[in-house]
């Protein structure tokens, strides 16, 4: 598929101080590269969804963002606990995310649904006690 860039991030549980930090990122290089913004704008979205909910419902992963001369690969991918109902997960509105993370202005659960919207192609997997993984890929 030609040259790429491959962009890897590790994100820790709780992390909120850094948390933002690979979609920033992510988005900076996107636009020294000179991607569309629209592609840009989309893959800033699930970047930072995907990371927030490492930081917030994960034990912690790495996502891991891949550039190819016609489309951007985001994977997140984490350590556990994995989503017992992933089709409950996808719903617009369905969040576990307790009060104190609440207050933080986070669990609308518009997370999943938004990365799904923003990708043109999006699968999920996921195993309690083993982790979940997510693969966003958007053409450019
Ligand atoms: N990486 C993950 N590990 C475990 N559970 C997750 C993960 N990502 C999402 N979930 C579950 O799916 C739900 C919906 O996620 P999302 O749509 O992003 O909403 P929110 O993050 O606001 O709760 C979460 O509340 C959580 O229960
Ligand atoms: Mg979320």
């Amino acid at each position: 598929m030609g040259e790429m860039v491959k962009l890897e991030y590790r994100v820790s549980s709780e992390d909120f101080e850094r948390a933002g930090d690979a979609s920033s990122n992510t988005k900076k290089v996107l636009k020294k590269i000179g991607i569309p913004s629209d592609v840009i704008r989309r893959a800033a979205i699930v970047t930072y969804e995907a990371e927030m909910n490492l930081v917030i419902h994960s034990m912690g992963g790495e996502i891991v963002v891949e550039i190819f001369p016609d489309r951007i690969i985001v994977t997140a991918k984490d350590f556990g606990p994995g989503i017992p109902d992933v089709d409950k997960a996808m719903q617009e509105g369905y969040s576990t995310a307790p009060d104190r993370i609440r207050e933080m202005g986070f669990g609308a659960g518009m997370g999943l649904p938004n990365m799904k919207k923003c990708s043109d192609d999006f699968s999920i997997e996921s195993e309690v006690g083993v982790g979940t993984e997510v693969v966003m890929t958007l053409y450019i």
